[in-house]
């Protein structure tokens, strides 16, 4: 099926259908692999989606293995009345990358938006591609890079994990460095619900504070990071394993609602950073 195909900046691309009645299922899943593999993030807007959490379920499965919950597979990112963790609060979400605390890492994520949180509402899903930043960091910067790695620990209703994981990871797959780095909320950010645990490696004490405020400005910078402001019916393929993602906060009680599903790929990656999981 025929598509109309943008960039999207600073990376990614965003497909609309031509006719504006075809279904996402119309597209070839393989020209959807490999568009991701080259992009890292794919944006479809405008096509027919799924009616119902089967639907996009049996969607994902042709893709590959989808990562399995204590829930299920289908996460309901919803805001709950009283919530016991910042996922499912309208606070922001810090940069992350799925499965890092947990026994296998998916490769990749598919969002669904079912209903979007409304205009001026903000509440966008953040990607920050870390091989282009890598590719454009100064020799010097990537030296004192290598040495540090964090050790990050959180305990929530699906888990009680730690990890520790240096900076700079070789990609599982492929031959090109990432960074893995879970952002710590700022400690004196009262609203934020349940903080992880996180320390910090390879560098002195004094110099912790200076690292994670050029990573996060580097992380941030414009040019590295795009923010998906959802639509109702837009699907969403990030590359979990080159992306780092997160979400910006949004108003409170904004009709948010996406479904996130985990694909494993073809063969599962057991998670080489992860310390313990309970
Ligand atoms: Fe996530």
């Amino acid at each position: 099926m025929d598509f109309k195909i943008t960039k999207l900046q600073p990376f990614g691309v965003l497909l609309e259908p031509i006719q504006g009645k075809e279904h996402i299922r119309d597209i070839a899943i393989n020209e959807l692999k490999e568009l991701l593999s080259n992009e890292h993030l794919i944006a479809l807007r405008g096509f027919k989606t799924f009616d119902n959490v089967e639907e996009f379920t049996s969607y994902c499965e042709t893709f590959s293995e989808i990562s399995i919950w204590p829930f299920g597979k289908v996460l309901e990112l919803i805001q709950h009345e009283n919530p016991k963790d910042h996922i499912f609060d309208n606070s922001y979400i810090p940069l992350h990358w799925d499965g890092m605390y947990r026994e296998q890492v998916p490769e990749t994520q598919v969002f669904h938006c079912v209903n979007a949180p409304g205009i001026n509402n903000k509440g966008g899903t953040t990607f920050v591609n870390t091989k282009m930043i890598l590719e454009n960091t100064s020799e010097e910067v990537l030296t004192s890079w290598e040495k540090i790695s964090c050790t990050y620990s959180r305990k929530m209703e699906f888990y009680d994990s730690k990890t520790i994981a240096p900076i700079l990871t070789k990609h599982p797959k492929r031959d090109y460095t990432v960074i893995r780095y879970c952002e710590p909320p700022s400690n004196n950010d009262a609203s934020f619900i349940n903080h992880p645990g996180f320390e910090v490696t390879g560098i002195s004490k004094d110099e912790v504070p200076d690292f994670i405020q050029n990573l996060n400005n580097t992380l941030y910078a414009p040019e590295n990071l795009y923010t998906h402001q959802w639509e109702t019916g837009d699907v969403v393929f990030s590359d979990n394993h080159t992306l780092l993602h997160g979400r910006e906060a949004f108003n409170k009680n904004a009709p948010r609602h996406i479904r996130r599903i985990q694909l494993l790929g073809d063969k599962p990656l057991d998670n080489p950073h992860l310390i313990y999981t309970k």
